[in-house]
Order: C-alpha cells, then structure tokens, then sequence
C-alpha cells in the first residue's frame, strides 16, 4: 500500500474514533488527540469506551496505524489535515455549546500549513467565525453523518461526503477529497456555511419523516387504520423511500433531538421562525407519552402496578441513552405511582446513572416478573425470540405495550397476552374499560389519549 497523508484527530468520542479508525484501516497513519487521560490509557490498553459493532475489530487489526495522545504537540508535529470531532452539545437555550471546539482551535493556534478539517455538527456560520479569528488556518467543513450501530459501515459506505470551502483554502479541501477518494462516493464540494447547512438540514429532514409517520399512526389510531400498511403503500413511491417511516415512541439519540433544536433556534436567532420544525419537536415529545394512555386503557390505576421496560438504549446496537424514550416513560410511570423494573442487554451499566430508581433485571424474561404490563421501548432482535408463553404465566396482568410495532403480534397474542401497538389498533384488544362497539366508551378512550398527549 502506498503511503497515505497522515491524519490528525481531536476527540476520541463516538465520531472521533470511528474516524481515526476507520482513516486507519484506509492506510493512514493517525494520531488521536484525546483530553481525558484515562480515556487515552483504556485506549491504548485495547479497551473501547463505547460500544459500536465492528469497531474493536478494526481498532485491533490497525493498532499501529493508531496512536493515542494527550498532547495537543504530537498531533502539531506531524499531519497537515487536524480532523475535529469534538462534542457540541446542547445548552439550555438550545444553541449548541460550542466551548469543545473553541479549545481545540485556540490549543492548535495558528501552525504554518495546516487545516482544520470540522466533523462535529456547528450551527451554520461557526466555519465564517473560525476562519475570522484564525486566518493563518486553512478551514474545511466536512460533517459526519454516521450513525449509531452501523458507524463503520457508514463511514466505509458513504451516500455522499461533503466537503465545504472558501476557495483560498481549496488545497485542503483537495486534500481531504483525496483521503475519502478510495470510497467511491459522491463528493459534494461546496462553500463551508452550505456544508454546515446540508448536514443540519439531512438530520431536520429525517426527523420531520419520523414526526410525520407518528402523526399518521396517531391518525391510524383514531380512524382504524394500520400505519405499517400505511408506510409500506408509501415507501413504494421513489419519492418518499420506505426507510425513516417506521411509526413508534420518536426519535431520540445524540443527533436528531439536538440537531433539530439547534436549528429552530439557528433560524430563530436569525429573525426566521421554523414552524414546521417546531412542530416536528412537539410531535417526538408528545409521541413518548402516548404509551400511557394505551396503558391506562386497560388498567384502571398505575398505582402500585410493576411495570417492565423492554430495552433502555435510544435504538439496538448502543449502549447510548441519550434522550432516550425510556427515561421519559420511567419517569412518568414513576410519576403516576407505578414501580418500573428494566432489561436492556448492553445498556444497562449506562441506564443505571441515569434511572438510579429504576430496578435492573438479569434478562428480559425475569423483567417480566410479576409484571402488570410490559412495554417494548427497544427493537433488539432477541426480543423476537422471547418465549411468550413463558411471559404470560411470569406477568401479574397480560398486557404488552409494542412501542415500535417491532413483535409479530400474533406471537404475542396466541400467548393470551393482550397486544397494543403504534397506530395499529385493528390488532389491539378493547381492553376492559372499553368494549367494542360502545361507542362512548370508545370516545372517552380516545379523549383521554388525547389528554395524556397534552400533559
Ligand atoms: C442519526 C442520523 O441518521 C445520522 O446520519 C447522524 O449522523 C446522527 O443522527 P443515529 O442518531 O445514530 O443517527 O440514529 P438513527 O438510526 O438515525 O435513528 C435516530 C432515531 O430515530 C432513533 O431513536 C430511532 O429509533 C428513530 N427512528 C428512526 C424512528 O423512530 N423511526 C424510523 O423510521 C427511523
């Protein structure tokens, strides 16, 4: 293999390692630059802070192609091309913090040569005021679109790879084009506020499909469609695609919570308000509650009910909680007096910190334990496989809650167990409060649902 360009990393998060590993394994040499010692230590030990398929594998088959650091000098001394994959979270006023990133860019200065090359996700116009404050630096807005799960292959596989610049540092921008070249993607060249804008926009676009198919499984609900038959008749059109149009408890994760508040507020900030995207955020976190409503359809009081959560983790595959749905139902179950007890096969060490109240069971089937009512928050796979009728002679009450319409209900129901999903309420049982065609049970039903959506 011929020598390729070595490579600067600053951050050795989630992107920041799927990066330097993945530029590892396409012949790069590269150095991560990483501020937590201890991060760095369990690095070079062999051990991943995080879990992400394929990516240990990686880590070990291109160990000497990685070093880790906690000196900002190494990283100086050597490559031209310092990738930024630092943390932007959200502060309370929903503008993204962007102290990570100013520390980077003012430890780096302003060495002869070399270019900044942005991954983390920044409001638009972040790139202007860099390049403003730090002339002597090349700048390139190249934003990450992995996601959680299936990261390597994203990063291997990419649809498109953006590359945004001024054209006075359009020799970087070549630079960073000849580094992805082996991919065989796209490469949208474009200016740095356009590259910023395209990667806000793509997470905005996505999670507006998300709120749009939960608003018509809301619509199923009400009017006694099924909202899988809904999504699968749409996603045959090539304009609307089949992926993203999976009805459930809404979107959480790092990125489309986050993203989509940093851009109604980007707007907002700017004079412009975004109503539809307002809207989108309105709808995910209603989305979350209706679960309760579905449960108290069958259940007259939460009070003193034991109440299983199947999955904590914001989607299969990580370990990651951030905003996830499970933490807004544990605390409203809690809430209305009900005792939640938890299974999540990765999750757990994570979920504990954050739901301390929240008892942790040794595997799916002793979560259901005595149960009033399970609820699916997580489509892990071997969730499919649960022996059912095993659940229904552990479970107190027979009432399951699929919160991603992920079960094949028949399985669960031929089990006795009374099934409930999203927007598809042909499948669901009355319940006892509700006995078919009584219609103003009915009605006070679906007022009620409607109220919980609003608390
Ligand atoms: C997302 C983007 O996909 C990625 O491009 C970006 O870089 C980071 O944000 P990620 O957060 O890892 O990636 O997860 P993703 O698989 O996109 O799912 C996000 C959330 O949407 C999850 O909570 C998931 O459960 C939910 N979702 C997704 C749905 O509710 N329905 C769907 O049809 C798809």
């Amino acid at each position: 293999m011929t020598e390729r360009e070595p490579i600067g990393v600053v951050g050795a998060g989630w992107v920041g390692l799927v990066t330097a590993t993945c530029f590892a394994e396409l012949g790069h040499r590269v150095v991560v630059r990483e501020i937590l010692p201890e991060k760095v230590q369990s690095l070079r030990r062999g051990e991943l802070p995080i879990h992400e398929p394929g990516l240990p594998e990686l880590i070990e088959r291109n160990g000497e192609r990685l070093t880790f650091t906690t000196e900002m000098v190494e990283l100086l001394d050597g490559p031209r091309l310092l990738f930024i994959c630092v943390q932007t979270p959200p502060t309370y006023s929903g503008d993204a913090d962007l102290s990570a990133v100013q520390r980077a860019v003012e430890e780096i200065g302003e060495p002869n040569g070399k270019a900044l090359v942005m991954k983390s996700t920044v409001p638009v116009g972040t790139g202007r005021t860099i390049m403003r404050d730090a002339p002597g630096l090349a700048y390139v807005s190249c934003p990450e679109f992995l996601r959680e799960g299936t990261a390597v292959r994203d990063f291997l596989e990419p649809d498109r790879v953006v590359v945004g610049s001024q054209p006075e540092h359009g020799w970087a921008a070549d630079a960073v084009e000849a580094v992805y070249e082996p991919l065989g993607a796209p490469i949208v060249r474009t200016d740095v506020s356009s590259a910023e804008m395209i990667k806000l926009a793509s997470n905005a676009y996505l999670a507006t499909k998300i709120s749009f198919i939960n608003e018509i499984a809301n619509v199923c609900d009400e009017v006694g469609a099924d909202v899988t038959e809904v999504a699968r008749g749409m996603g045959l059109d090539p304009r609307i695609g089949s992926r993203f149009l999976n009805a459930g408890l809404g979107f959480g994760g790092s990125c489309f919570p986050k993203d989509t508040q940093a851009l109604k507020i980007l707007a907002g900030n700017s004079g412009y308000h975004f109503q539809l995207l307002s809207a989108v955020i309105e709808v995910n976190e209603l989305q979350k509650r209706r679960v309760m409503a579905k449960l108290r359809k069958h259940l007259d009081s939460l009070v003193g009910k034991r109440v299983a959560l199947l999955g904590l983790a914001f989607k299969p595959d990580t370990d990651d909680m951030r905003e996830a749905s499970s933490l807004v139902l544990a605390a409203r179950l809690e809430g209305e007096g009900a005792s939640v007890v938890a299974f999540d096969p990765i999750a757990e060490a994570r979920a504990r910190e954050l739901l301390p109240s929240v008892e942790m069971a040794p595997s799916a089937l002793e979560a259901t334990d005595g149960a009033d009512a399970v609820i699916l928050v997580t489509e892990w796979p071997q969730f499919v496989e649960l022996d059912w009728a095993e659940v229904a002679r552990r479970m107190n009450t027979p009432l399951l809650v699929d919160g991603r319409n992920f079960l094949d209900p028949e399985a669960v129901r031929s089990a006795g167990i009374t099934y409930e999903a999203i927007g598809r309420p042909s499948l669901g049982d009355p319940g006892s409060r509700v006995a078919p065609g009584d219609a103003r049970a009915r009605d006070s039903a679906t007022r009620e649902m409607k109220e919980e959506a609003e608390r």
